[in-house]
């Protein structure tokens, strides 16, 4: 397995580098790639870690190199936001960021699996798709918005006012990765009641946890180390499904729904090639269903943004 990490030096990229130098399958390879000019000394200290994972660092000429043979690649690189402001405003410099890293997938390693971290993702897993098509190359089967971050955050929330082990909490999470399009299945989670109180200000607080960070890091960035956790736990996860595990994960994908919007997140059994099957969200409470609906048309704007981004 070739993983790569594209704004590996980044808050994100670190401590997603280091969880998968110490939990990718022994002989795997590991590819940092920053414009930052530290990349390589992460590299060089991470290489430090007794673990079967070679790592190695590569600079802003040396794209192509970084990607050469991938079967993964994560992108986390893009600048994150500040208090005050929305996901969306991070579009004028990250939409352009994401859109010269996806081409470089494209000619490089063509075939790897792309997880598209960097926000406002709802758009730029529209740009990363427009992106592939032009140079020929787009699989919807290979592309994926990670929002494992709502889910641990569901889980740990839901975990926390209901007094049990997040381990035995599940929680889905579906729509896209930004406000109100973050939607919480609370109706589905087994094991627990909510009042409608309880609904709401769940609800409320895990559509809103990302700007929760925002604020407590005071101008510093944006979820970091929780979000490393998170494209760790996905990442891992596909590479088990690509070596013939069946995996389970909610991720943001093409749907070809057009009742929903084209891209959305459901639970997707992952194989050797990606998406081998998207499975149905199941039946939401009416509370759940209005809340889809007020959301979709949003949804489908800030998918359309990305694609107008690269079709002009
Ligand atoms: P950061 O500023 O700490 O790191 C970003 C890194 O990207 C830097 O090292 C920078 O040098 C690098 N970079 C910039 N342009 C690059 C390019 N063209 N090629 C390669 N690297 C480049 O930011 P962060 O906190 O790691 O956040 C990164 C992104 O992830 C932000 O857009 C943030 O909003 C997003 N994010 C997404 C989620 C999610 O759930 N999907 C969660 C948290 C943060
Ligand atoms: C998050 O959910 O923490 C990320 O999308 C970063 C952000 O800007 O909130």
């Amino acid at each position: 397995m070739k993983v790569a990490v594209l704004g590996a030096a980044g808050g994100i990229g670190q401590a997603l580098s280091l969880l998968l130098k110490t939990n990718l399958p022994a002989g795997s390879e590991l590819s940092l790639y920053d414009v930052a000019p530290v990349v390589p000394g992460v590299a060089v200290d991470l290489s430090h870690i007794p673990t079967d994972v070679k790592v190695k660092g590569f600079g802003k000429d040396d794209l192509a190199a970084a990607l050469t043979g991938c079967d993964i690649v994560l992108i986390p690189a893009g600048v994150p936001r500040k208090p005050g402001m929305d996901r969306s405003d991070l579009f004028n410099i990250n939409a352009g960021i994401v859109k010269n890293l996806v081409e470089g997938i494209a000619e490089n390693c063509p075939n790897a699996c792309t997880c598209i971290i960097t926000n406002p993702v709802n758009t730029t897993v529209a740009i990363a798709a427009e992106t592939l098509k032009a140079k020929g190359v787009y699989d919807k089967n290979k592309l994926f918005g990670v929002t494992t971050l709502d889910v641990i955050r569901a889980e740990t929330f839901v975990a926390e006012l209901k007094d049990k082990d997040p381990a035995n909490i599940h929680v889905p999470v579906i729509g896209g990765h930004s406000g109100t399009t973050i939607l919480p299945l609370l109706s589905q989670v087994e094991g627990v009641e909510f009042s409608d109180e309880e609904i709401s200000s769940l609800t409320h607080r895990i559509q809103n946890a990302g700007t929760e960070v925002v604020e407590a890091k005071a101008g510093g960035g944006s979820a970091t180390l929780s979000m490393g956790q998170a494209a760790a736990r996905f990442c891992l996860s596909l590479a088990k499904a690509m070596q013939g595990e069946d995996v389970i994960e909610y991720t943001y994908v093409q749907t070809d729904d057009s009742e929903d919007a084209a891209f959305f997140s459901h639970p997707v059994r992952l194989g050797k090639n990606g998406v081998e099957e998207i499975l149905p969200y199941g039946e939401l409470s009416a509370f759940e269903q209005k809340a889809k609906e007020d959301m979709l048309e949003g949804l489908r704007g800030d998918i359309k943004l990305g694609v107008d981004f690269v079709n002009g």
